[in-house]
């Protein structure tokens, strides 16, 4: 849906109430410098090319991809932490990049990330109260001592750590520790989205799961909006609502959770489902795997027409190499309302018209020439 918005940046249509962010053809584009006195612009990488999405309030939109394909970029363009090359977010009813100075700093409070690495993103020199308080202050949440210690303590019997814990310093802590105090920071100025990019992948197998769960139980509590950016199915499969597929720079896939694990459609997405192990035997012994060859591609010199062409397993010769795939709702038997492809033969493929044939692996060096050569063969499972 396009969404007109004046200079100030409100919006005249907004999308519906539920709808919390509407992106629109998001482009994030990063130049590549050559020259030490003339700082000539040589070319790009394409990090963020063209992503169209809505998150809804409440819901959790799981962004799934190998790495490189632009997952962290995008939730940074979301909280306008990078600036858009082209397209449009619209949070809670303003386009983020008409703010500026003072409206930008106080819509800020409502967008929050949470990091991969807590220790990196959490000051060392900072006591956990000095952490927390600091963003209250910022946004005049703590009027007074009183209140704000009580919401101190709140804070961090909401992640399930002990008030004792607020004249520490972020190395005393364990790693699952430091991320509920990642969490409670974001959380500190009571905001309506929070970005999770790769929330747990640090962390023990073991520690995963309590803090997806504490996520979860937050979400609830707070009525908490997600983004949680992940290379790992596992952890997306179990948190999200709605899951995005993306690859080189866009969304190749999106549906419901469920639906996008009983159907995924685009041969990316189903190589990527192959990869996972499935607990029951004889389901294990007899699933479809696909072991993708050749490189992810470099995000500087992406392949022409589909940019999963170069991968394909059932790539044609009409269509695949020349003319890119739109997002676009399929209607397959079988298949839930509201399933998106962006994939010339979805339905040929979905119904065995076309089978997969060999990929031929060819390798692409950081310029994008490409050689005959094989690449590595690429374990969808390690992404
Ligand atoms: N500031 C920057 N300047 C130039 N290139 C960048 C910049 N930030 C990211 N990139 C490049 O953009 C591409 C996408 O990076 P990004 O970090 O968004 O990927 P990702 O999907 O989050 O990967 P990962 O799973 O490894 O975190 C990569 O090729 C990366 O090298
Ligand atoms: S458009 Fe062609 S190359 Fe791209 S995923 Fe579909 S079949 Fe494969
Ligand atoms: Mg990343």
């Amino acid at each position: 849906m396009s969404t007109a918005t004046t200079a100030h940046g409100r919006s005249q249509h907004s999308p519906g109430d539920d709808v919390l962010v509407e992106v629109t053809g998001v482009k994030v584009h990063f130049p590549i410098k050559r020259g030490v006195v003339f700082d000539k612009t040589v070319g790009y990488v394409y990090a963020v090319d063209g992503v169209d999405l809505q998150i809804k309030r409440g819901e959790t939109y799981g962004l799934v991809g190998e790495s490189g394909c632009g997952k962290s970029t995008f939730g940074r363009a979301l909280l306008r932490l990078e600036d858009l090359t082209e397209g449009t977010v619209i949070f809670d009813g303003v386009d983020v990049a008409s703010l500026q100075g003072e409206e930008l700093r106080r819509k800020r409070k409502d967008m929050q990330m949470v990091f991969q690495d807590p220790l990196s993103s959490l000051d060392p020199r900072q006591t956990v109260e000095a952490l927390l308080l600091e963003g209250m202050n910022a946004h005049g949440l703590a009027k007074d001592k009183a209140a704000a210690n009580k919401r101190l303590r709140e804070l961090l019997s909401a992640v399930g750590l002990p008030a004792a814990a607020l004249k520490k310093y972020p190395h005393e802590f364990s790693g699952g520790q430091r991320q509920r105090i990642g969490i409670a920071r974001a959380l500190s100025v009571d905001p309506k989205l929070i970005v999770a990019d790769e929330p747990v992948s640090a962390l023990d197998v073991s520690v995963q799961a309590q803090v997806i769960n504490l996520l979860e139980d937050l979400q609830e509590e707070f009525g908490l909006t997600y983004l949680v950016v992940a290379h790992d199915l596992a952890v997306v499969r179990h948190i999200s609502d709605r899951i995005g597929v993306m690859y080189l720079g866009s969304l190749v896939e999106e549906s419901d959770a469920d639906d996008l694990y009983a159907h995924p459609l685009h041969p990316y997405t189903r190589a990527l489902m192959s990869a996972v192990p499935v607990p029951d035997p004889v389901v294990e012994d007899n699933r479809e795997r696909i072991i993708l060859v050749g490189d992810l591609p470099s995000p500087a010199n992406p392949p022409s027409g589909c940019r999963f062409h170069t991968r394909c397993p059932w790539k044609q010769e009409s269509k695949c190499d020349t003319d890119r795939p739109e997002l676009r709702i399929v209607q397959i038997d079988g298949v839930p309302q509201g399933h998106r492809v962006a994939c010339h033969y979805a339905e040929q493929i979905a119904s065995g018209e076309l089978q997969p044939h060999e990929v031929k692996a060819v390798a692409t060096d950081q310029t994008g020439d490409s050689s005959d050569e094989a690449g590595s063969m690429f374990e969808p499972e390690k992404l």
